[in-house]
């Protein structure tokens, strides 16, 4: 039979496990986003489902996300990054033409499964870096979990201002949970290094939502 002193025992043991857990569980969640702070790159492509686990709808469900960008009916709007497509019908839905632009083809794939049926949308594969866009030819661009995955996010802010007309709005979201996370206040840093200045912040540290315009 189980005394109360060896229960006492026990359950001691058991909180200074799970504590040793805890604390393994988030110096190694430093340590990879130490590391993927410090080598930007691509989500990989086994990792799509992160994208689309129902958890992340929660906090980032596409219809509201989409309404929250601001796009207007008359806008041509460029989606940087569109992944796996989680927002790219919601966008489309609130504007007059969506172009979506990812650097990995197989994300490109699936978004062009989800989204056969939309009239107003093209698929494009390349590089924020080099955007084969028009100089001011765009009304907004939406840039969801996709600027910290790029080796220079400053330059990135850079060219989606060149192809930006006056008055356009660049629209960046960025989430906690992942890994390349920065937070509200560096990517302020980085706009203003870009020439941009922030006209709207909505959410919170553990998923942001800014709108700059051109300084
Ligand atoms: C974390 S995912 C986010 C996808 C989608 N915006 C979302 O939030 O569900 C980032 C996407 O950006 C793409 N990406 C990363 N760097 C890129 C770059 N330099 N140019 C274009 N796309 C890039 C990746 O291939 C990936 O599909």
């Amino acid at each position: 039979m189980l005394h109360f002193a060896d229960a006492r025992k026990l359950a001691r043991k058991a909180c200074r496990w799970a504590a040793y857990g805890l604390a393994g569980l988030v110096l190694t969640q430093f340590a990879l986003r130490l590391w993927i702070r410090n080598r930007p790159r691509p989500i990989p492509y086994g990792w799509g489902w992160l994208l689309e686990n129902p958890w992340r709808r929660r906090y980032r469900d596409p219809q509201q996300l989409a309404e929250a960008c601001g796009l207007l009916p008359d806008d041509q709007v460029l989606e940087g990054g569109c992944g796996s497509g989680l927002f790219t019908e919601a966008l489309a839905e609130r504007c007059a033409y969506l172009t979506a632009l990812d650097i990995d083809a197989r994300y490109l794939a699936q978004t062009a499964a989800r989204t056969a049926t939309l009239s107003n949308l093209s698929l494009l594969r390349a590089d924020l870096a080099a955007l084969p866009c028009e100089a001011e030819s765009l009304d907004a661009v939406v840039l969801i979990s996709v600027l910290t995955e790029t080796p220079a996010p400053v330059a990135a802010l850079r060219e989606c201002l060149r192809v930006l007309r006056a008055g356009g709005r660049i629209i960046v979201g960025e989430e906690f949970f992942a890994p390349e996370y920065v937070g509200p206040r560096n990517m302020d840093g980085w706009a203003q290094a870009a020439g941009l200045r922030r006209v709207g912040a909505q959410g919170n540290g553990w998923a942001y939502l800014h709108t700059y315009v051109a300084r």
